[in-house]
């Protein structure tokens, strides 16, 4: 087991450009980076797995050692079962410390290989989210600036479709 690979694994309801600083990021300090597109049991997504699938695929298109994948079940089973040992988190601000803390200590719990590497945010996304994302979209703002431009149209679209459907 090395360092060589990572995982870096969210739900990414939608990719954001803080999301694309950490991708870019972590795809130059390791040989493969794993994007892994997941369901997290607390949240409630907008897009489906495979809308997010494909615009994280279209978005790191040019990117040639990025992975994108999805899986159920445990994050720290599958980094086992494809070798990987480190685990990338971004932190925005120390309101993401507990969550994240407590994540990466379940994670060595389960897996006790496992790192969780966090890489600090741009101080320009620092207070963007997608949550944030889909507030603005769905009050009619623009979103140009928070999302990357591969993805614009179709987070535009789906989030405009789920306004009409009352979703
Ligand atoms: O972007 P998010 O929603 O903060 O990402 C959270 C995510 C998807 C990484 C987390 O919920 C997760 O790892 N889910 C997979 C199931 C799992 O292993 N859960 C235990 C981790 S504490």
């Amino acid at each position: 087991m090395s360092f060589k690979s990572a995982i870096y694994p969210g739900s990414f309801d939608p990719v954001t450009k803080g999301h694309m600083d950490i991708i870019k990021r972590s795809a130059k300090m390791y040989d493969k980076l794993y994007i892994a597109v997941l369901t997290n049991s607390s949240k409630r997504c907008s897009f489906t797995i495979d809308e997010r699938i494909e615009m994280i695929k279209k978005c790191t298109a040019h990117i040639s050692n990025v992975e994108v994948c999805t899986f159920s079940g445990l994050l720290a089973e599958y980094a086992k079962s494809i070798g990987v040992i480190a685990i990338v988190r971004g932190l925005r601000a120390v309101t993401d410390f507990e969550y994240e803390f407590q994540m990466a200590l379940t994670n060595k719990k389960i897996n006790k290989e496992l790192e969780t590497i966090f890489l600090t945010t741009n101080s320009k996304y620092m207070y963007l989210s997608s949550s944030i994302v889909k507030e603005i979209a769905r009050n009619g703002g623009d979103i140009t600036d928070f999302v990357p431009a591969a993805a614009l149209e179709d987070i535009k679209n789906r989030l405009e479709r789920n306004d009409k459907n009352g979703l």
